[in-house]
């Protein structure tokens, strides 16, 4: 989708969003209107789940790109903006209501995932000498968080004009024993679209009982534009020298080797497609790229850049920043080969044409000792937060 850029001052901008929130205060919301006309964040309707009516948030910022976020899910709709060209483009994958990513069966297109995204190994954990059952939904493992997970709940949402930009602050109590897990999460996700046009995400949980979590944002990417075509030609960095080797069900064997010599060193940027056809038993295990990256040895709160992906042809380069000990990737292995999915505007999206870079700790972590604890008790406060950002080169 191609828009013109919005060019505005930045004292202008923030002149017409309190303004604008102002007017939207002392206005009656109704459904078919944006509740304001702030340029900087906009809410229309998108759509009604189990008989609750569902909204998208707009965050445009004064450069003109824009997030579109629903309250479904916390799903990330759209991400517009410009090529080398200063054409813009939505570069993620999604669809055009809520109700499409249920009736679709949304591959996890832009959610949040929790409450443990990735995969934990026949749906059992044990914690504190008591053992958890989980729904194996990825048979004979639990992924994403089961059968209704943090992607399928309907978020509290609450736009904001911050100072690092315009924010949607969504919020969503989970209940203790929800889709098996132990404790009362009480989880709050910010999207803040920054000036540098980074999309931030800062997650924050508490828990009443001891649990465990992994959060984490599972947005498709392609930097042509969603719909565009394959993204093996995107050249991929990981600052990672080494990953998590999988089982045959994708669950991690526990050695953590290093990725010298192998299809799995991103260290210096190379085509996301240049080696995945080659014969490696870590890529017939995955069917592709679908592996935990190693980022380092514990969640330490430090935000460092851990992968960048640059599209020769757009020019489009995104950068993304996280304090998490792992990185997920996964370049959609699992789009259909045969007939494609029906996405947002008319277009179709087919196999390896997205790629995810999924920010967490590591897979199968509450049955892994070795690996960075994902356990979080009372009165502690769990953070993670990751920054998708878009730039040209
Ligand atoms: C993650 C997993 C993949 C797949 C996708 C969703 O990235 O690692 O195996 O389940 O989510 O399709």
């Amino acid at each position: 989708m191609k828009r013109p850029p919005i060019f505005l001052t930045l004292p202008a901008l923030i002149a017409l969003t309190l303004g604008a929130c102002q007017d939207a205060n002392d206005s009656q919301k109704t459904d078919s209107e944006p509740v304001s006309d702030s340029p900087a964040i906009q809410e229309e309707p998108f759509g009604t789940i189990d008989g609750q009516e569902v909204r998208l948030y707009t965050l445009t910022n004064a450069n003109g790109v824009q997030a579109k976020i629903t309250n479904y899910g916390g799903i990330v709709v759209s991400f517009i903006a410009p090529d080398k060209n200063g054409e813009m483009a939505d570069v993620v994958l999604g669809f055009d209501s809520a109700d499409e990513y249920v009736s679709k069966e949304s591959p996890y297109f832009g959610c949040i995932t929790g409450r443990y995204a990735n995969r934990i190994a026949k749906g059992k954990f044990t914690l504190d000498g008591q053992e958890y059952t989980l729904a194996t939904n990825n048979d004979p493992n639990h992924l994403h968080g089961g059968d209704k997970g943090f992607d399928k709940r309907i978020w509290k949402a609450e736009p904001m004009e911050t100072t690092d930009g315009p924010a949607l602050k969504l919020s969503y109590t989970s209940p203790d024993g929800e889709e098996g897990y132990p404790g009362t999460l009480e989880t709050t996700v910010t999207y803040t679209l920054t000036a540098d046009n980074g999309l931030r995400i800062d997650y924050q949980a508490t828990t009443d009982k001891p649990t465990v979590l992994n959060l984490t944002n599972h947005s498709y990417f392609n930097l042509g534009g969603h719909g565009s075509g394959t993204i093996l030609d995107h050249e991929l960095m990981i600052a990672a020298d080494r990953y998590t080797p999988i089982d045959e069900t994708s669950i991690p064997l526990g050695d953590l080797p290093s990725v010298e010599g192998t299809p799995f060193d991103f260290r210096k940027p190379t085509a996301i497609g240049a080696r995945i056809g080659e014969d490696n038993e870590q890529l017939k295990n995955g069917l592709g790229y679908d592996h935990n990256f190693v980022i380092k040895d514990s969640r330490d709160g430090k935000l460092q850049l851990v992968a960048t992906v640059h599209d020769p042809e757009s020019g489009r380069l995104l950068e993304v920043e996280s304090d998490e000990p792992g990185l997920q990737l996964y370049v959609g292995n699992f789009l259909p080969k045969d007939e494609p999915m029906k996405g947002k505007d008319g277009k179709e999206y087919s196999y390896r044409e997205a790629f995810c870079l999924e920010a967490q700790t590591f897979p199968d972590s509450p049955n892994q000792a070795d690996f960075p604890s994902p356990v979080l008790r009372p009165g502690e406060t769990y953070t993670q937060t990751t920054i998708y950002r878009l730039k040209v080169k």
